[in-house]
């Protein structure tokens, strides 16, 4: 028999606060007329500041992959070259979308285990003379991976060159979890989703897009009805703000996820999300002294401080995830795009706070300590320290 909580630790969906859910058990409402629509344009100046842009932000009822693919349908025709920068399983798919949509796909590889190189990035756009690459894809954290991208450096790279590609960022996995500056970072197009760092139920995506981004979309159109921008952007009725029927309970979840961001304070959030990451790398650091975990990225300053992922070496990771989630209560994530058998991942994104995270780390110990795993001893110790500073 199992009392208590069974703890998700997955890197999303996330968990849902109880607030989020009390707001989203409301009966049907007219979606035609009243109060529903005034919730629903406040969410768009909020969402706005969280992106940092004064640009428009265009709300589908989707998850990523369709706010991936609403990006693309309104920036990339067929023919049209981007260039991906691949850190992970995520940016694969993205570009992947693309390629199925009509675009020819470029690539730079980020070097192994570490975030996208910004030189290799500027080399490849110096071949590019008669400018032929319409967008740059990459995403800011990989949830694969673990790693986090440095947007801005990446953006420095293009200007370095003078090359006038758009600039399109996921930030899927970390919205509302790492900062993100828009338009001071010179980002055209950005792309989230509200069932991570929101806090939100799966089902909403978003689309941030600057005056660039909007022109191209006016000037070469949108091949897709429902994707398109334009009459999300401006609408001349609530209707088309989601090309039809509203997510009236979405409305309601994220108006009070983000009242309950609001409380909190964007820096608090931020520093969060680095205190419980920093925990979760001290505990792994400890636990593979002399042995084989160890963070999948190398480099600290290029570790997410939303979704960590573990190489497990010769211990099984899959035995790990499996004696958590059926004897321990806790959910890990399982490893994607890479070695399952030898990778899992711990999400520490949204609603997450110390007890959850050292209830996590020491859940793992445990786990390890049972299965007989060759790791060091006193991850949770170190965790606790890693928390005090
Ligand atoms: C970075 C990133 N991009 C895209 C996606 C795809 O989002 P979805 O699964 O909601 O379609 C995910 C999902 O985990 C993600 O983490």
């Amino acid at each position: 028999m199992q009392t208590g909580r069974h703890f998700l630790a997955i890197p999303g969906p996330t968990v849902i606060p109880d607030r989020v859910m009390r707001a989203m058990n409301v009966p049907m409402v007219n979606i035609y007329e009243g109060p529903l629509i005034e919730t629903t344009h406040s969410l768009f100046p909020d969402l706005k500041a969280l992106a940092g842009t004064t640009g428009e932000a265009i709300m589908y009822i989707a998850n990523g992959h369709g706010a991936w693919e609403g990006t693309l349908a309104n920036t990339i025709h067929s023919g049209d070259e981007v260039l991906v920068l691949e850190s992970g399983r995520f940016a694969v798919g993205w570009g992947n979308m693309a390629a199925q949509m009509g675009a020819v796909v470029h690539t730079v590889l980020a070097p192994p285990r570490r975030g996208v190189d910004p030189g290799m990035v500027e080399a490849r756009l110096r071949e590019d003379t008669n400018h032929a690459i319409r967008a740059i894809l990459v995403v800011q954290v990989d949830t694969a991976t673990g790693v986090w991208n440095d947007i801005e450096a990446i953006r420095r790279a293009m200007d370095a060159v003078g090359h006038p590609a758009l600039l399109m960022v996921d930030c899927i996995a970390c919205f509302g979890c790492v900062p993100f500056n828009m338009d001071a970072w010179g980002v055209d197009v950005m792309v989230a989703a509200c069932q991570k760092g929101l806090m939100t139920p799966p089902g909403l995506g978003f689309v941030f897009a600057n005056d660039k981004a909007m022109t191209i979309r006016r000037e070469r159109g949108c091949s897709s009805a429902y994707w398109d921008w334009l009459p999300r952007a401006e609408p001349d009725m609530y209707y088309k703000l989601f090309c039809g029927t509203a997510p009236v309970q979405h409305i309601y979840g994220l108006r009070e996820a983000l009242d309950m961001m609001a409380e909190e304070g964007k820096d608090a959030i931020f520093a969060r999300h680095a205190r419980i990451a920093s925990a979760v790398r001290a505990a792994v650091a400890h636990w593979g002294q002399g042995g084989s975990i160890e963070c999948n990225i190398v480099e600290e300053v290029a570790r997410s401080n939303a979704v960590t992922t573990i190489l497990t070496g010769d211990i099984d990771a899959q035995a790990v995830r499996r004696v958590c989630e059926d004897d321990l209560n806790v959910t890990l994530g399982l490893g994607i795009g890479m070695d399952a058998d030898s990778t899992f991942r711990i999400g520490h994104m949204g609603h997450v706070n110390e007890p959850m995270i050292l209830g996590t780390l020491g859940t793992i110990e445990l786990a390890l300590t049972k299965m007989g795993a060759p790791f060091t001893k006193g991850g949770v110790e170190a965790a606790v320290a890693a928390l005090q500073v």
